[in-house]
């Protein structure tokens, strides 16, 4: 199987990565900037690729850049920024429109980039995207405010990947978005309520059975449907 995950060098992505490739799995990971960790997993079956999926390519441009496979299983859209992280920074008083723009691009904006550009190997497979959202972009879960930036950006991407759902139904791809938990890794400053292994394996669990809950559906690590 082939898998392809955005910000794999730390936290969940990362995660990611070691899982499927201890399922046996060809694993393109991508990185930002720094590979980190990823360059310490010595296995043939991990190919590294820098992808900032902030910036605009050219159409093609993952083709060229590295040896992407025809068929592409599984996509997991797994980058994401929380922005500014003191409440001061996103609330209502104070956020500014340059932190809503930042993180609505890089968590909701480059999802579509990066399955422009993987669009065909995925129908190639008939593949499946997972999207990796969170419950703070639930409006029925919302019972505190705040967070506008992170809010808005991953509801945002819920109504995306619902689109896309319905969009590349017919030609056999489905489309999951999922949310990890409250998780340890730096966006949480470590303070959560699971580890990674414990997301993600749940969240490949959810992949796993992608079609008992419908394409478009909004699930959690623990395979509890997300109300949004
Ligand atoms: N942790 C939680 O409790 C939690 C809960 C709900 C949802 N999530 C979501 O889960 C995903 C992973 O979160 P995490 O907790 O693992 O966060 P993290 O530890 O902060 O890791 C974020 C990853 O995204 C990458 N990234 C950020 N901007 C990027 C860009 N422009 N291009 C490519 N990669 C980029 C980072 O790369 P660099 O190292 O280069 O910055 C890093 O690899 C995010 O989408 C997050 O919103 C997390």
């Amino acid at each position: 199987m082939n898998v392809l995950i955005t910000g794999a060098n730390r936290g969940i992505g990362l995660g990611f990565a070691k899982q499927y490739l201890a399922q046996g799995c060809d694993v393109w990971a991508c990185h930002r900037s720094d590979p980190g960790e990823l360059n310490e997993i010595e296995n043939t079956r991990l190919h590294l690729l820098e992808w900032d999926v902030s910036q605009d390519q050219q159409p093609g441009f993952i083709v060229e850049a590295c040896a992407i496979p025809k068929h592409l299983d599984l996509l997991i859209n797994n980058a994401g920024i929380y922005g500014p992280k003191k409440e001061a920074g996103q609330s209502l008083e104070t956020v500014s429109s340059q932190t809503m723009m930042e993180v609505f691009d890089v968590n909701c904006v480059s999802v579509l980039r990066v399955v422009q550009q993987l669009r065909e190997s995925l129908i190639e497979a008939r593949g499946v995207i997972a999207n990796v959202s969170s419950k703070m972009g639930s409006s029925g879960d919302n019972t505190s405010g705040g967070s506008y930036a992170y809010r808005a950006a991953k509801a945002a991407l819920v109504i995306v990947s619902k689109s896309m759902a319905m969009d590349l139904d017919e030609k056999g791809v489905r489309v999951i978005t999922l949310h990890p938990g409250w998780v340890r890794t730096d966006m949480t400053d470590h303070s959560g309520l699971i580890d990674v292994e414990q997301a993600v394996s749940g969240m490949a669990n959810v992949i796993a059975h992608v079609d008992d809950y419908g394409t478009g559906a909004f699930v959690a690590f623990d395979g509890q449907v997300v109300p949004y």
